[in-house]
């Protein structure tokens, strides 16, 4: 673990990091739960790769190519029936290992043709799908983040979903970037940030920023009794691919990143909250208050984000070869993290060329 300075200074970075894919060996939230209903086919695309989710008949999720191997027809054209996942064109059956076990027309006896499609290891946690796109071999090796708070009587959790026309290092950034309580000032956001302390490793950048905080929201929040400045530690941990932040006793922020493509990414977080009110009243307004807390909380906010990570991304494909100053070492390690997580998933694919020749 490598401790950083945490002084601001102006460095011109590499904009190596808007080019590098994702490193695949790591578990990817690709959907809420909820949204894969039995007997229905989900697509999904993550870095490029295009995967037919669905429910087999113990409902146990199953993950194959959305490709079709006997003619390239993307597989949610087709249905679910049993275990199986049928293509919609000839109707060739797969089981979820992405082997064909069987056609309607084929003789009966008849030995079926060595059609495959991939699979991928899948698993159900949290109220997501996750998913493990690299080399299965190394699947077991990683896990999802432990997220204590989801069984937590006392928490109140606010699902967030939401889609970026931006490559992930731009929202990873954004998450990073404490700074930015500009932008949000006329929501009452945070002001006065400083940068505590800042650690990196090969896995994870977290940061330590101490924030302040008035108005209305404090007070709902329990932040503050009267509703005027409270001054609280918030820490940003960048486990790659996911976020964990922190804000001193009040909340958790979990933030699950769906990288898609070059220049599109989704989100999937949860906010829990430990709001001032006894666990019962949480339970009884639940409903009501969730979608409250979305709207009036977390949207406004989101979507200002938006709107400056898309502006940043178009403006990075106008012009690539330009360079900007970053002054936050935070985000300067959240790039290097980044890049290093991308070349070591290189380095396994050519060290693996190299056994397979
Ligand atoms: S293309 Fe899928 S069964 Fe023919
Ligand atoms: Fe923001």
């Amino acid at each position: 673990m490598l401790e950083l300075a945490t002084t601001l200074q102006g460095q011109t970075i590499q904009n190596r990091v808007r080019e590098v894919g994702i490193n695949p060996n790591h578990w990817y939230a690709v959907t809420w739960a909820k949204d894969l209903k039995p007997g229905k086919i989900l697509p999904i695309r993550i870095w490029n790769q295009s995967i037919a989710l669905y429910r087999d008949s113990q409902n146990q999720v199953q993950a194959v190519e959305n490709v079709c191997p006997h003619k390239g027809v993307a597989m949610d054209k087709g249905k679910v029936q049993g275990d199986a996942i049928v293509c919609g064109y000839h109707g060739w059956e797969f089981n979820g290992q992405g082997d064909c076990v069987g056609i309607p027309y084929w003789g009966e006896g008849q030995k079926l043709p060595c059609a495959q499609m991939r699979s991928y290891p899948v698993q159900e946690r949290y109220g997501l799908i996750w998913l493990f796109p690299g080399d299965r071999a190394f699947a077991h090796l990683a896990s999802v983040p432990e997220i204590p708070e989801y069984d937590d009587p006392k928490c109140f959790m606010v699902p967030i979903g939401a889609e970026f026309k931006a490559h992930f290092s731009i929202c990873n950034e954004n998450t990073m970037d404490v700074f930015h309580g500009y932008l949000h000032q006329n929501l009452q956001g945070w002001f006065d940030p400083v940068l505590l302390k800042l650690r990196e490793t090969d896995e994870a950048v977290t940061a330590e920023y101490q924030v302040s905080y008035k108005g209305i929201l404090t007070k709902f929040l329990g932040l503050s009794e009267s509703g005027g400045i409270t001054t609280k530690t918030i820490s940003v941990d960048y486990q790659y691919p996911n976020y964990i932040n922190k804000l001193e006793g009040v909340s958790a922020l979990y933030l699950m990143r769906l990288p898609i493509s070059a220049t599109e990414s989704r989100s999937f977080a949860m906010l829990f909250l430990r709001l001032p009110i006894p666990v019962w009243l949480v339970n009884s307004v639940r409903r009501v208050l969730q979608p409250v807390v979305l709207h009036l909380l977390f949207l406004p906010f989101l979507h200002q984000d938006i709107e400056m990570i898309e502006s940043e991304q178009e403006n990075y494909l106008k012009n690539p070869q330009r360079r900007y100053v970053e002054v936050n070492p935070a985000i300067i390690a959240v790039q290097r993290l980044i890049v290093k997580q991308y070349d070591r998933y290189q380095q396994t694919l050519q060290s693996s060329e190299m056994i397979s020749r």
